[in-house]
């Protein structure tokens, strides 16, 4: 793998495919010794997770569905200025063991917003799998459950993560060339 140069910015190889595909594995045998038994839905968080969710899904042999959300966001008028919305949930969560699939949880805001909004919905239970976790960034006290690699606080792109809406596509991680 070489250096790729993304917009105006360059990027050098970071993870491979192999170290990749190896720690999707992990999660997916973690997940399914944990929910044997149970029929969990799994929510994928776009649009970074769709690689890792298509690879960890293949791993799963549980009884189980599968959905994609999203979290937008925009100004409100009350004092707390933004207000977030989660699109595309279609399904009846309450009753069930939800599992949240995102490609990296850097600061956890992403992550508290939905488990707010997801937990107004009575699920049974919401547990997290991230591809990747910065812990020097997080600042959060919630829980993790599920953790594919862990990695310093830089920024990286492939493996559905992107900079500016591009490099989603490449199949390794790549991480800014500083
Ligand atoms: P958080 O809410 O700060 O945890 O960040 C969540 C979102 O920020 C992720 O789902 C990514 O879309 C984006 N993000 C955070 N770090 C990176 C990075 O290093 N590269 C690309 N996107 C990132």
């Amino acid at each position: 793998m070489d250096i790729i140069t993304v917009k105006d910015k360059s990027f050098r190889p970071y993870i491979s495919e192999e170290d990749l595909q190896a720690s999707v594995k992990k999660v997916a045998s973690k997940i399914n010794n944990d929910y044997k038994g149970s029929s969990p839905i799994f929510l994928g968080i776009l649009n970074g997770s769709f690689m890792f969710f298509g690879d960890l899904l293949k791993s799963i042999n549980l009884e189980c569905t599968v959905s994609f959300v999203k979290l937008t966001s925009y100004e409100g008028t009350d004092s707390t200025g933004k207000v977030n919305e989660l699109i595309g949930l279609k399904e009846d969560i309450e009753g069930k063991d939800v599992i949240l699939i995102e490609d990296i949880v850097d600061t956890g805001n992403t992550l508290v917003k939905l488990h707010e909004i997801l937990s107004k919905k009575n699920p049974k239970s919401i547990k997290i799998a991230t591809l990747l976790y910065k812990p020097e960034a997080y600042k959060k006290d919630h829980s993790i459950d599920y953790v594919g690699i862990e990695i310093p606080n830089a920024f990286v792109l492939g493996y559905g993560l992107d900079y500016d809406g591009l490099g989603r596509n490449l199949s390794s991680i790549y991480v800014l060339n500083e």
